[in-house]
């Protein structure tokens, strides 16, 4: 719907999660709906833990058009769609959801592309050949592998506090590219040129039980958390000589865009959308 429609109702899109308060996507969507003059609201809905499924049916029966899933319901949202797009399947988590022309859901995950273009394209970094280490094996380390490995790295590790849950993790997506699991203390003779924090460390303000050695020259430290402060894991990066320490804001903005792809058909222009946020608008 375009701008010469302002007088018919908007369309309706949200974000379902729990907590959701402090979800900065309606902050996200109503910028990029601005500029690129798309007629929509979206907002954010909070969601009681084994009610999704309905809350997903009534913003259907009240107009919805698509929508956002966040913590603690990916899961849930991935075993709800009637359709998964193959990103999505792997991940084992839909973070984007739909509906099709035949009104079946179809549910996505754009988290893994998000930081993939925020690293290539906002933060300039080259993927390929590059020795890649993820840690954490739970579902935000899950959802990010598949677009990591598209990127022809040389390698990606995964280290787990629990190595076997990153062993297993690894087995899953060994089809796809060079990837291995392990416990932390396994890394203390490797390094890396990109590191990338996917644990819920930083909950507590902590950061995994890594060897600084793992950093390598020129390496890139990203946290999939962001924070209006630099993250425990990003002051850890700063504090022992990463090149580059970043939050997870910019793959916050750039999963969102993908989802606005889907749902609208237009890629809105990220980077001002990412230093709005940063300037705290
Ligand atoms: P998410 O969906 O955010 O990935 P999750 O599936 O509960 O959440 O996974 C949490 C991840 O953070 C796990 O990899 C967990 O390690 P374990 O599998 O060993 O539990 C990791 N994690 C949580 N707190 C951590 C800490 N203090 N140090 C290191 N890893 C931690």
């Amino acid at each position: 719907m375009s701008m010469a429609d302002t007088a018919a109702p908007p369309d309706r899109y949200a974000v379902m999660g729990n907590p959701i308060d402090h979800s900065k996507s309606p902050q996200i969507h109503t910028l990029f709906a601005r500029q690129t003059h798309q007629h929509l609201v979206y907002e954010a809905i909070r969601v009681e833990p084994g009610h999704l499924a309905t809350a997903i049916a009534l913003f259907r029966q009240a107009g919805g058009q698509g929508l956002n899933i966040t913590v603690p319901f990916k899961q849930d949202a991935w075993r709800l769609a009637e359709v998964l797009n193959p990103r999505a399947e792997r991940a084992g988590a839909v973070n984007t959801l739909l509906w099709g022309n035949d009104g079946r859901l179809i549910g996505d995950n754009t988290d893994g592309i998000g930081l993939v273009r925020d690293l290539t394209q906002n933060l300039q970094q080259v993927l390929t050949d590059r020795r890649i280490l993820l840690l954490g094996a739970g579902g935000a380390a899950r959802g990010v592998i598949g677009p990591l490995l598209e990127t022809h790295p040389a390698g990606v590790r995964v280290a787990n506090r629990t190595a076997d849950k990153a062993r297993e993790l690894a087995r899953l997506f060994e089809d796809a590219g060079n990837i291995e699991g392990s416990g932390f203390e396994d890394l203390a003779d490797s390094r890396f040129d990109l590191i990338i924090n996917a644990t819920a460390a930083g909950l507590d303000s902590e950061v995994p039980a890594i060897p600084t050695s793992i950093i390598g020259e020129h390496c890139c430290c990203y946290d999939l958390m962001y924070a209006s402060q630099p993250t425990a894991f990003v002051q850890w990066a700063r504090n022992h000589g990463a090149a580059l320490a970043m939050d997870g804001l910019g793959m916050l903005v750039e999963q969102a865009a993908e989802s606005f792809y889907l749902w609208r058909g237009l890629r809105p222009d990220t980077p001002p959308v990412i230093a709005a946020l940063r300037s705290g608008l």
